[in-house]
């Protein structure tokens, strides 16, 4: 790292995972990430925050060994303060509360949703992409303008993430169930009828999983509605991403967030990207899932650009929009 780079170190928290990571405005150091796996069903906040306390000073311990560093050597503490389960939340940021105030270090808040963003724009090397943010618990069509991240496109009632997730768990393939009903897919090729429902920009999902499993329980084959489900939900999602980038004008088109490992979805959003010119690459694998190491670059980000917030004002935000926060670090472009 170059010597004047600022070192921080990032907490996340914000749903089933746990991670510590450390990064500079340029890289990213080291990320340690733990993550809750439920007994049976989806999330249970208080579940999730009570693993999250167990792992919290083994992947605290870790990360800074894997930087090779002390939390006396970084220059200050960042902390995703949301959008997530208050709960779960509340376990990073007295964390790093604790750690700013008994190490005299500023405490930088950050936005789990840009997190997700920044990562992906380190990684793709893309500076200024339309970016398809999907995940269990989020899914979002943003790009920056005029210094925010802005919405053009957004799910009005379950994320996709989290439809794939229930249905893969009601019909029994465990979860996350995302990469099992992929796999399911590839093996089904009747399309089924199921609700496609683009709203203007925005996307509905829960009559699409509540249609499925209809279909499932009346004996049609696990493989084809697996497979209408994927096409009927990826191609809604292309739909919204397509006419953002027509209105922007953006030269460059990324995926993050849990579900960018979907090898179907990347190719959809390739072919679309294609035939506007534009370049496609999928946030990094490694970075994809939710990580300590992008609270901490993308808290790096901030920091350089002034970005502290007092440990007495930093409560948890579990609604938090990506849209409410200013992004100084881009002013420029
Ligand atoms: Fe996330």
């Amino acid at each position: 790292m170059a010597p004047e780079e600022p070192l921080v170190l990032g907490i996340e928290s914000t749903a089933h995972t746990f991670g510590v990571g450390l990064a500079t405005p340029s890289r990213i150091l080291a990320s340690v990430d733990y993550s809750y796996q439920p007994r049976a069903g989806g999330i249970h906040p208080r579940e999730a925050a009570e693993h999250h306390s167990r792992v919290a000073g083994r992947a605290l311990a870790e990360a800074l060994a894997e930087a090779g560093v002390g939390v006396g050597d970084v220059d200050a503490v960042a902390v995703a303060l949301g959008p997530g389960m208050g709960p779960c939340l509340r376990v990073g940021a007295t964390l790093a509360r604790y750690l700013a105030v008994r190490y005299s270090k500023p405490l930088v808040p950050v936005n789990h949703a840009v997190a997700h963003i920044e990562v992906a724009r380190l990684t793709t090397g893309f500076r200024d992409p339309l970016v398809v943010y999907i995940a269990g618990g989020n899914t979002i069509i943003t790009t920056f303008v005029e210094g925010r991240y802005r919405v053009f496109g957004e799910t009005l009632d379950m994320p996709l993430g989290n439809c794939l997730d229930t249905f893969a768990r009601e019909v029994g393939l465990g979860f996350p169930g995302t990469p099992r009903v992929e796999e399911l897919a590839a093996r089904g090729g009747r399309l089924l009828d199921l609700p496609y429902v683009v709203k203007g920009q925005d996307l509905q999902f829960s009559g699409l999983l509540t249609r499925a499993l209809r279909l499932v329980r009346e004996g049609e084959r696990l493989e084809d509605v697996c497979y209408s489900l994927v096409e009927t939900a990826y191609s809604m999602l292309v739909e919204v991403a397509e006419r953002a980038l027509a209105l922007t004008g953006k030269r460059e088109v990324t995926l993050t967030g849990g579900v960018a490992r979907s090898r179907i979805l990347c190719e959809k959003l390739e072919r679309m990207a294609a035939l506007h010119g534009a370049a496609f690459k999928p946030v990094e694998p490694r970075y994809a899932g939710d990580n300590g190491g992008m609270i901490a670059y993308t808290g790096a980000l901030a920091y350089s650009a002034g970005v502290t917030i007092e440990v007495e004002r930093s409560r948890v935000r579990p609604l938090w929009r990506l849209d409410q926060v200013d992004v100084p670090w881009r002013a420029g472009a």
